[in-house]
């Protein structure tokens, strides 16, 4: 008999991570190739030697310079652990047991993953062929349990935008919640925010993970209504960011220029990747983040085979084969440094080359 409760039972298992090689070239995890801000570094030092005293649980400062930087108020302002973690305050402040969160797919896996976690259901809506976002079917699919539909704009993983007015169709024409996950809000420039006091049911996700770098320390911030704030809030953990990460993210807002510098390298290297890939037959799709969406399928090599191959190779990036709304040829690939880009084409190449030795995967006409 166990005695872990039934519907842990049924979680699914976290994957085992393998160790890698200390010069893997990571591009799977859509990681910044760029330290953090040195502003930043020093306002962890500093910050380090107060470790035995506890965060701010209001995170009052962050959430006023947040404010500022977002064009709110503080009082709209929700910290997080990440915002994976403010993914899953949504669903537990939105949702109850057996109710459904409705995900336009392909998308960030965590939409599911949190709800699973909160024995809440997921249904999934085809993204239209081209990844965009069909508003109708999105609404056709909502019922009197859907509690909350995620879009992640720009997506993961297509790195593809929904328009502001495909948004604005989509809060207008549902009274569930609807998040608009601005994690690559640095890449992209495009936000809803401002539309916080037009409409009761958005939820702006934002991210330090990303144009800020900070990924390693977890720390992220909603943007809603006071009512909202204020639900979410009192559901969150006490301590959910800690006192490192609440310096860092003040550090990194305070230095707003460093992060735009990296930001243009990686646009940089975006464009000089994609059209490399372009150049090899490889389909990528136009991209508002820090990582390329790409299909094999011209080369008829699957995501499979080519994310293993690279993995022989030392170099790491995302299979997206097969996941809910792709097919058997998507992956995913962040852009790193010069270096990291030049060594993944040069290794892609000797993948594709090997692959011309084997037989031809069957491809749909
Ligand atoms: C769309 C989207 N939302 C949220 C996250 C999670 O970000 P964080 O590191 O802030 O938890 C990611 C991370 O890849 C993402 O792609």
């Amino acid at each position: 008999m166990s005695r872990i409760n039934e519907h842990t039972r049924q979680l699914t298992p976290k994957p085992p991570v393998a160790p890698r090689p200390v010069d893997a070239i990571s591009l799977d995890r859509g990681e910044q190739p760029y330290p953090p801000s040195p502003l930043v570094i020093e306002a962890i030092r500093q910050s380090a030697a107060n470790s035995h005293k506890y965060p701010d649980p209001n995170g009052w400062e962050l959430r006023q310079t947040i404010a500022r930087y977002a064009g709110c108020r503080p009082e709209n302002v929700v910290l997080g652990n990440g915002s994976d973690e403010l993914i899953e305050l949504v669903v537990k402040t939105h949702a109850c047991a057996g109710d459904e969160i409705i995900v336009p797919v392909p998308s960030f896996f965590v939409y599911g993953f949190a709800a699973q976690m909160l024995n809440v259901r997921t249904t999934n809506v085809p993204r239209a062929d081209d990844y965009s976002l069909a508003v109708d079917p999105v609404l056709a699919a909502i019922r009197g349990d859907s509690k909350v539909v995620y879009v992640a704009n720009p997506n993961n993983p297509t790195g593809t935008l929904t328009s502001r007015e495909s948004l604005v169709e989509l809060l207008e024409g549902c009274e569930c919640a609807v998040v608009v996950d601005e994690c690559y809000f640095e890449f992209s420039q495009q936000t809803v925010a401002d539309l916080i006091d037009r409409f009761a049911n958005l939820i702006v996700l934002r991210s330090f993970s990303k144009g800020f770098g900070l990924a390693g320390l977890r720390i992220g911030y909603a943007i809603t209504n006071e009512d909202t704030a204020e639900a979410m809030f009192r559901s969150a953990n006490l301590f959910s960011t800690n006192r490192i990460a609440q310096a860092a993210a003040l550090a990194a807002l305070s230095d707003v220029e460093y992060t735009r510098t990296q930001i243009s390298r990686i646009l940089d290297g975006r464009r000089w990747l994609s059209r490399e890939l372009t150049d090899r037959g490889v389909l990528v799709l136009p991209s508002e983040t820090n990582f390329l969406f790409a299909s094999m399928r011209s080369l008829e090599i699957t995501s499979a085979d080519v994310v293993a191959g690279l993995k022989l190779l030392g170099v790491y990036i995302a299979d997206f084969g097969n996941k809910p709304g792709t097919d058997e040829f998507g992956v995913r690939i962040a852009v790193g440094s010069e270096a990291e880009n030049t060594a993944l084409v040069e290794r892609l190449d000797r993948v594709i080359a090997e692959s011309r030795h084997r037989p031809a995967v069957a491809t749909e006409s």
